[in-house]
């Protein structure tokens, strides 16, 4: 019994972690990845009589949560709050089976988080020095990062933020931007110098290296790139924040705050606090084993900063720091001009969540790599695996029971070889499931149902049920049996669909311990099929001809040959084009300079009174007014989203443009029912409705 209770690590308990997501924005098909696969684990390791806790939190604390707060006119904590609920409720809807989802807005948090800066700084580990940041007089805040551009001191591009730069990939600090500017108000910024904490990161570089190449619970990739940091020097970390930010106090300051990233991962330990309420049970304990699951864009912070901290303060270390790559959609990255950028919350407006949870499981290894959902991929598994393979097999095994044999399962008798080639199948799944091999747990169980599937098909029960009764009972039964294992192997996966196949089979949450042909002389429940094919691809987006662009105007001048038009010079962000407008009788030209207009990017180039015009912009007319749609709050360059449409590739001519039924309604632009939008808010047309849009 003892040693059935033990874990892989022969310690008592297992804590599994998922990385806090921001209660700063929905949650989308990418984040989906790492709760469905730590969800997995965590299933597994029930199913197996771990004793497991399953946590996580919203991460809720930093700049952005202050900021967009600030934006949307309400306080932080009601912003969170908000997240807090959406966040909930889509984890329930995806099946996501936490122990507890706590918040790291909590007074377990902050007396988490001040036990260790207390702790580190006692023991020399935290330090203070002034530091020189960029200060917004207009918006009177520090700005990070995010929230300052320039030009980038290395390559000089225009418009980086104030870390990286996306052209030429060099880090820095913001106050080395050049022509730096704010990007909530644009104003200039000044430098400010401020007293920061640091952690002595560069302390622990020897203990890090160590825990690193001991460690077997460590991916060998994600071992190298931590190598490679060490190696390379390890820099102190300014674990401070000023004012005004949304965080918790450091004691005895008055306006400087724990960095989110302080704060987030011992979220860790408060929400571990919260499940059990003896959260060293777990950090400061011999028999307890500690999981993470994390994307790979914070492997930094949990391989380095989190680690040294735990070391500071005397904690246990991670056992295991799963890393996964990102979600591309249709092999790139999701977008939201292109119609791949999908909230969990689309997602469960059109899909079963157990279809997505068995696709990503189909596709998670024990690597880094990324992982993509091709939507034709994704139709073309689920139905010849889910509801071809398993689904069907399941239902015509039980249906056969239902409909010939009273719905009794006898007993089988024989098949020594076909039962122990499953349950050679049945080992390796598990062992699969344990080692992070979910694609290799999928693939064993298919090949379990397919054996199934043709036993049943070659031993034609339908038939037997005339000649042989006897017989016939035992192939439904041994079938039957494969049915139950399937029910078992795959709930980690498919709870809901698991949970739905083990009643009809008359059976109630069976654990791995229940993997056994050990099924007879037993009355079955009803059958009932439980999804069916997916016909037409629910993702599949429509190709909309035209691509429309948000344009600055920079320029106005008279047409030379035409009295009413005009000649404009427009700025597409990467791009400058000139254009001619009939707009000269609807417009004065300084009403137009600096407006952010919408032009048709990828019309054919044509020569209009001797006037080169590349593109066109889009104009409403209700018969008694024109004018010229607008796209207010967006940047130059950003593209037009209509809503389930991916933009057009190819040049089009006039005439094809024309046919596009473009019209107005309530001051918005309207294709096929869907208001036409940048990501920054919905175009405007300010006409009466069922104006003509060209
Ligand atoms: N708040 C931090 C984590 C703090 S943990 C102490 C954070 N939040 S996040 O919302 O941006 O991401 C949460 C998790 O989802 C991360 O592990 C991240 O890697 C993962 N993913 C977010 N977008 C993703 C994809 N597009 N694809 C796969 N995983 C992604 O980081
Ligand atoms: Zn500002």
């Amino acid at each position: 019994m003892a040693s059935q209770k033990k874990g892989r690590a022969g310690k008592e308990k297992i804590l599994i972690t998922a990385a806090l997501p921001y209660a700063n924005g929905p949650l989308h098909l990418g984040h989906m990845v790492e709760y469905v696969q730590a969800d997995i684990f965590a299933r597994v390791m029930r199913l197996t009589g771990e004793d497991t806790a399953f946590v996580c939190a919203d991460d809720t604390h930093g700049a952005p949560i202050e900021i967009n707060a600030a934006k949307q006119g309400i306080a932080p904590e009601e912003l969170i709050r908000r997240y807090y609920e959406e966040h909930t409720r889509d984890f329930s809807d995806f099946l996501i089976s936490f122990d507890t989802y706590y918040t790291t807005n909590s007074s377990e948090n902050r007396k988490y988080s001040d036990f260790f800066f207390n702790t580190l700084k006692e023991k020399g580990f935290i330090y203070q020095k002034m530091v020189e940041l960029t200060y917004c007089e207009a918006c009177r805040r520090y700005l990070p990062d995010r929230y300052v551009k320039g030009r980038c001191p290395k390559c000089d591009a225009p418009d980086q933020y104030g870390d990286v730069c996306e052209k030429c990939n060099s880090t820095y600090r913001t106050i080395e931007l050049k022509e730096p500017y704010c990007s909530t108000c644009g104003n200039p910024p000044s430098r400010r110098t401020t007293l920061h904490y640091f952690f002595k990161l560069s302390a622990f570089s020897e203990k890090l290296e160590r825990w690193l190449v001991s460690n077997p619970g460590l991916q060998a990739e994600a071992k190298n790139f931590v190598m490679g940091w060490i190696s390379k020097g390890l820099e102190d970390w300014d674990i401070t924040r000023d004012g005004p930010y949304f965080g918790f106090l450091i004691p005895g300051e008055t306006s400087k705050y724990y960095y989110v990233w302080l704060d987030a991962p011992i979220g860790y330990i408060a929400s571990t606090e919260k499940h059990c309420k003896d959260a060293e049970s777990y950090w400061k304990s011999e028999d307890s084993m500690i999981v993470h699951f994390i994307g790979k864009d914070i492997v930094y912070f949990h391989f380095l900063f989190w680690p040294a901290m735990l070391m500071g303060v005397g904690y246990n270390l991670p056992d295991i720091i799963k890393v996964h790559g990102f979600l591309t959609v249709n092999g790139e990255k999701m977008s939201k001009s292109r119609g791949t950028f999908i909230t969990a919350r689309d997602y469960l407006g059109k899909e079963n969540p157990e279809f997505l949870r068995f696709y990503y499981a189909s596709s998670l290894g024990d690597s880094m790599s990324d992982v993509d959902l091709d939507f034709g991929d994704f139709q073309a598994k689920v139905n010849s695996e889910l509801v071809d393979n398993i689904a069907n097999f399941a239902y015509r095994v039980l249906s056969f029971a239902n409909n010939n044999l009273d719905s009794k399962v006898g007993r089988f008798s024989g098949q020594d070889e076909l039962v122990e080639d499953i349950e050679g199948k049945i080992k390796s799944v598990v062992e699969s499931y344990r080692t992070f091999n979910f694609r290799g747990a999928v693939r064993g169980i298919l090949e379990i149902s397919t054996v199934g599937n043709q036993y049943f098909q070659e031993n034609k029960p339908w038939h037997l049920i005339r000649t042989d009764r006897k017989k016939c009972e035992s192939v439904v039964a041994l079938s039957a049996n494969i049915v139950k294992n399937i029910s078992i192997l795959l709930s980690p996966v498919m709870p809901r669909f698991c949970d739905s196949l083990q009643k009809q089979l008359g059976l109630m949450g069976a654990g791995f311990n229940g993997l056994d042909f050990s099924l007879k002389n037993h009355k079955i429940a009803k059958a009932r099929i439980i999804f069916t094919r997916i016909e037409g691809s629910p993702f599949s987006v429509k190709a909309f001809p035209l691509s429309l662009k948000v344009a600055q105007i920079l320029s106005v001048d008279d047409h030379p040959g035409a009295d009413r038009l005009y000649v404009l010079r427009i700025s597409l962000g990467e791009e400058e084009r000139q254009l001619v407008a009939g707009l000269k009788a609807h417009y004065l030209k300084d009403e137009l300079v600096g407006k952010n207009i919408v032009v048709v990017a990828n019309l054919k180039e044509a020569v209009i009174r001797g006037v080169k015009s590349k593109g066109m912009l889009l104009a409403a007319d209700d018969g008694s007014r024109l004018r010229a749609i607008e796209a207010p709050g967006a940047r130059p360059g950003d593209p037009v989203i209509v809503e389930g449409f991916v933009p057009g590739e190819q040049e089009i001519s006039i005439e094809e443009f024309m046919k596009v039924r473009l019209t107005t309604r309530g001051r918005k632009v309207v294709f096929n029912g869907q208001v036409l939008r940048t990501e920054k808010g919905d175009l405007v047309a300010n006409v009466a409705d069922s104006a003509k849009v060209r």
